[in-house]
């Protein structure tokens, strides 16, 4: 149980930080040590991304940090100061339509419990921005850090790659 002079030290070393979060400027009072997933569940409410394993082994708590895919459990909230988040909320357009990947994922199947799909989708998303038309080995290894335990993979790497072909 944390004692008071825990809680004083833990509020004196609170840090404002400013970061773009799906597009919108935030500023956020944070507590250190606290993780990117706490941040954006706890605090900012945002569900979307799933904690699994919360050691960095199962990719199922994926965001974007400057479009490069983070672990968000085991990444520190305080080094997203001035960089950019995105989080599966922040895929859909400003109509509410679901991105491409996102379509691709439900018209093939590629959903079934749908934990591990916030994850994959913004994996996915990481390698087509980067690597637009992958190859099938090239989309095993982008989604190589994230596991899935329904589907054996084979629908989520069709989807990709319908998704690399629109
Ligand atoms: S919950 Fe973060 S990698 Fe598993
Ligand atoms: S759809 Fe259930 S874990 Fe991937």
């Amino acid at each position: 149980m944390p004692t008071l002079q825990n809680v004083e030290e833990n509020e004196a070393m609170k840090k404002t930080i400013t970061f773009n979060l799906n597009g919108e400027s935030i500023q956020f009072e944070i507590e250190p040590h606290l993780t990117l997933l706490q941040l954006l569940r706890d605090k900012l409410e945002l569900t979307g991304t799933k904690e699994g394993c919360g050691m960095g082994e199962c990719g199922t708590c994926t965001v974007l940090l400057d479009g490069k895919m983070v672990n968000s459990c085991i990444f520190p909230a305080m080094e997203v100061d001035g960089k950019s988040v995105i989080t599966i909320e922040g895929l859909t357009d400003a109509q509410g339509n679901l991105h491409p990947i996102q379509k691709a994922f439900i018209e093939l199947g590629a959903v079934q419990c749908g934990f591990c799909t916030p994850g994959m989708v913004l994996a996915a998303k990481s390698l087509l921005d980067e690597n637009p038309k992958p190859t099938e080995e090239e989309i095993r290894h982008g989604i190589a850090g994230n596991l899935c335990r329904c589907t054996g993979y084979i629908q989520i790497i069709q989807a990709i790659k319908a998704a690399s072909e629109q």
